[in-house]
């Protein structure tokens, strides 16, 4: 028997690993999971008990088209079902999004502190990641992303708000670069947190593709819809990219489960975006109270808030921990905390005045 190992391609070498959120600890004080971004609350009972219903039978495959889903969709959105496409979370087809796209030797631009997702899932590709530097004040460089631009770029994630700082870009600004970009480079507006977004100047990424068929949008039921254990989101895109989008989806990747859960989610939406209104009062409870307490936050139009902590920032994430939060650190940079249910983030701001008085002396 040969001692060799199987061959595996070489562009996975040193592959960034996917941080999960850390989870609260179960035999912690009270322990709250503010790492991931998910919505605190439980699921509404019509939207679990349909999941409960699809559950009876999971001894079979889900419909791969997911034809309800895409005709519900389609209806609330008003967009043509040609257009949209479903995969495992928005991950899963901003993953498709890539294969669809780029390989070696391409190159995919993206802000840079953004998800962290996007690296892993370009190097998967074989293409070559192009991290632009966020402004100082955490916002996307726009100018800097379409200056780095060359012949090679296949792909451009816009992250709207984006992923750790919760800031966001406008419409005029958005509009100008996209003005830039040449019409045969996909931009993709990841609007993961677009029910969080309260500014008006802030584009719906929907009106802004319907004119643009080199944009894509990418929404999720992760968040908002609080589904993001079952694992569903999906794009919206003109017919040739949303149709490599199904192409390259892994066959039957969303859950019979999951579809019905999300077409449930979209019937209860009101009652649904009733609570991410609640959320949003405590985004502004939350940042008001930090800005109170003297320190400096972007602000924010997700379900988040981003400390720029440096070199404090694990012991930060320590004593958030310790107080009984688990709050998400990118080490040396800063600490990202989701927006949860009050007792949580009041054990939060009292958590970050104490530190604060202990930095600051
Ligand atoms: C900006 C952004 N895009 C996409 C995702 C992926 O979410 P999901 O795969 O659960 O839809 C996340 C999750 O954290 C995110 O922050």
């Amino acid at each position: 028997m040969s001692e060799t190992s199987p061959k595996l391609r070489a562009e996975l070498d040193g592959i960034p690993t996917y941080k999960p959120g850390k989870p609260a600890a179960a035999d912690g004080p009270v322990a709250f999971k503010l790492s991931s971004n998910e919505n605190p609350y439980p699921p509404l009972p019509g939207v679990m008990e349909t999941a409960i219903a699809a559950a009876r039978n999971f001894n079979r495959y889900p419909d791969m088209a997911c034809s309800g889903l895409m005709n519900e969709l389609s209806e609330r959105f008003g967009v043509p079902a040609t257009h949209l496409a479903t995969g495992t979370g928005s991950v899963g087809v901003a993953q498709s999004l890539i294969q669809s796209t780029s390989g070696p030797g391409d190159e995919v631009i993206y802000a840079w502190r953004s998800f962290e997702a996007y690296p892993i899932i370009t190097q998967i590709s074989g293409a070559t990641s192009v991290q632009v530097p966020l402004t100082a004040g955490e916002v996307h460089d726009l100018d800097a992303m379409a200056d780095a631009i060359t012949e090679r770029t296949r792909l451009i994630f816009v992250c709207n708000p984006n992923n750790p700082t919760g800031t966001v870009v406008r419409r005029a600004e958005l509009e100008r670069f996209l003005d830039r970009v040449p019409s045969d480079v996909l931009v993709v507006l990841d609007e993961a947190y677009r029910e969080f977004i309260r500014d008006a100047e802030v584009p719906d990424g929907l009106e802004i593709y319907r004119d643009r068929p080199n944009v894509a949008v990418l929404r999720t039921f992760s968040k908002a819809y609080g589904l993001a254990g079952l694992r569903v989101g999906f794009a919206v895109a003109h017919e040739p990219v949303a149709a490599a989008l199904r192409k390259t989806a892994v066959p039957f990747g969303v859950s019979q489960l999951a579809q019905d859960a999300a077409v449930a989610s979209l019937r209860a939406e009101d009652e649904l975006l009733g609570r991410v209104g609640s959320l949003v009062c405590e985004r502004t409870r939350v940042h008001e109270g930090l800005v109170g307490q003297g320190w400096t936050v972007p602000e924010t139009q997700a379900n988040f808030v981003w400390l720029r902590l440096g070199e404090h920032t694990l012991d930060f994430a320590a004593a958030c921990e310790k107080a009984g939060v688990v709050v998400r650190p990118f080490a040396g940079e800063g600490v990202r905390v989701t927006i949860g249910e009050a007792e949580a983030n009041d054990v939060f701001l009292h958590t970050a005045e104490a530190f604060r008085k202990i930095v600051t002396g």
